[in-house]
């Protein structure tokens, strides 16, 4: 038996990340300037980092219990209540997790049997259709279209499900599209979810970042309010990337399910991470309002520059990502990207990384300075013209 036959092979066939393949090359590479990565550049802010130091200091160091400290708990829920008008129950209705990474795992892994079907809308963030297939599961797409505002449409939904489907996963504002999905926009699929009896697992954990309007969360809606699972956390809003916590919100029986499998595979979040989260869950809209402003600017300057240039790039609504076409170049976004690498040292993530749907994109995140985007987008230029792609 070969090494190939003796592993587990659903792994053994999983594409590796097309983000991070792309990055390895260029972390080799000598003066690369990269709009790849999607983590808010800003450092923690101090009263948060402070929650977590002084937590070590105090030998707060031990395991908390599974579903995390009831103060961040508490929270979470009266965050949730004041940003976005749901209520959830501190004691029966969460568990953090470690970053909004490991709640979509292990969300996936209660949910699903050998069989299911799970509708994804696509372009979508590289780890759900792996973790869907690692689950057992099978991943139906929907192709979310860019003259549509790269929103889910219930024609698409409804075309989508069958006697097999199990849920349907939500992540609005969207990675990589920058889509957004409204109350009226939900109003209109809440209906077949209802009738449909699926899972509606919505991350939201761009929630903060939405430039037009203020975040709807299907949560919201009462009448299915139990087949929804929210998941969220705190790298993007409070730029809390490397502290690892996210977390669950969904009703009690499910809840109940789930912290089954984070008891068994993970215990507990990292304590001094979660007393930082706690600080920022509860004193940190100010740090995310600023942030905001940030982005907002970053976000109408490179998308005006993206046009001017030449590449058409419709106004994300929300995240922090530009999705512009590269139609026009006749290049797949894979020898875009590879090209761009090596002919300006610039790396983009090609959107094929996010399944075929984003073929004929690159993603940009403009989680960077605005010295960094402005010479992305010179380098970007130059690449435009020397193809002959400029005009
Ligand atoms: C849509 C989406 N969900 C979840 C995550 C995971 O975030 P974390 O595990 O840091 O909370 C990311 C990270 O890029 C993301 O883009």
């Amino acid at each position: 038996m070969t090494f190939e036959d003796e592993i587990n092979q659903t792994v053994r066939y999983l594409k590796p990340s097309g983000i991070r393949r792309f990055f390895d090359i260029a972390a080799t590479r000598k003066g690369v300037i990269s709009l790849g990565v999607g983590e808010p550049d800003f450092i923690t802010p101090w009263h948060i980092r402070e929650e977590a130091i002084h937590a070590i200091e105090q030998g707060k160091t031990f395991y908390t219990g599974n579903k995390g400290l009831p103060k961040l708990r508490e929270g979470i829920c009266a965050y949730y209540k004041r940003r976005f008008h749901v209520d959830y129950d501190p004691e029966d209705n969460v568990i953090v997790t470690v970053g909004g990474s490991e709640a979509i795992d292990i969300v996936m892994r209660t949910l699903v049997q050998p069989g299911d079907e799970i509708i994804l809308p696509t372009p979508a963030y590289v780890a759900y259709a792996a973790i869907i297939e690692m689950a057992g599961a099978k991943v139906r797409e929907i192709v979310l279209k860019e003259e549509e505002g790269f929103k889910l449409t219930p024609e698409a939904l409804k075309d989508a499900l069958n006697e097999k489907t199990k849920a349907v996963i939500l992540n609005f504002p969207g990675n990589p599209t920058g889509g957004i999905m409204t109350r009226e926009d939900y109003e209109k699929i809440v209906p077949i979810l209802k009738e449909s009896g699926i899972y509606a697992i919505t991350d939201e954990i761009y929630a903060e970042l939405t430039y037009e309007q203020k975040h709807c969360s299907i949560a919201e809606f009462d009448e299915i309010k139990d087949h929804v699972i929210v998941i969220n956390g705190f790298s993007k809003a409070y730029s809390m990337t490397g502290y690892r916590v996210g977390y669950i919100l969904a009703k009690k029986e499910l809840i109940d399910m789930i912290l089954k499998i984070h008891q068994y595979t993970i215990m507990c979040a990292t304590t001094p991470c979660q007393f930082a989260a706690i600080e920022a869950v509860n004193n940190g809209d100010k740090d995310i309002e600023e942030m905001f402003v940030s982005f907002r600017q970053r976000r109408n300057y490179i998308v005006k520059e993206l046009n001017r240039i030449g590449l058409y790039t419709p106004m994300p609504q929300g995240a922090f990502y530009a999705f512009p076409s590269i139609k026009r170049t006749g290049l797949s976004s894979e020898e875009f990207c590879e090209r761009l690498l090596d002919e300006q040292s610039l790396a983009l993530v090609p959107g094929n990384a996010f399944g075929d749907a984003g073929e004929g994109f690159v993603r940009i995140s403009y989680a960077y300075s605005l010295d960094q985007i402005k010479a992305a987008i010179a380098k970007l230029e130059q690449f435009l013209k020397d193809g002959g792609w400029d005009k």
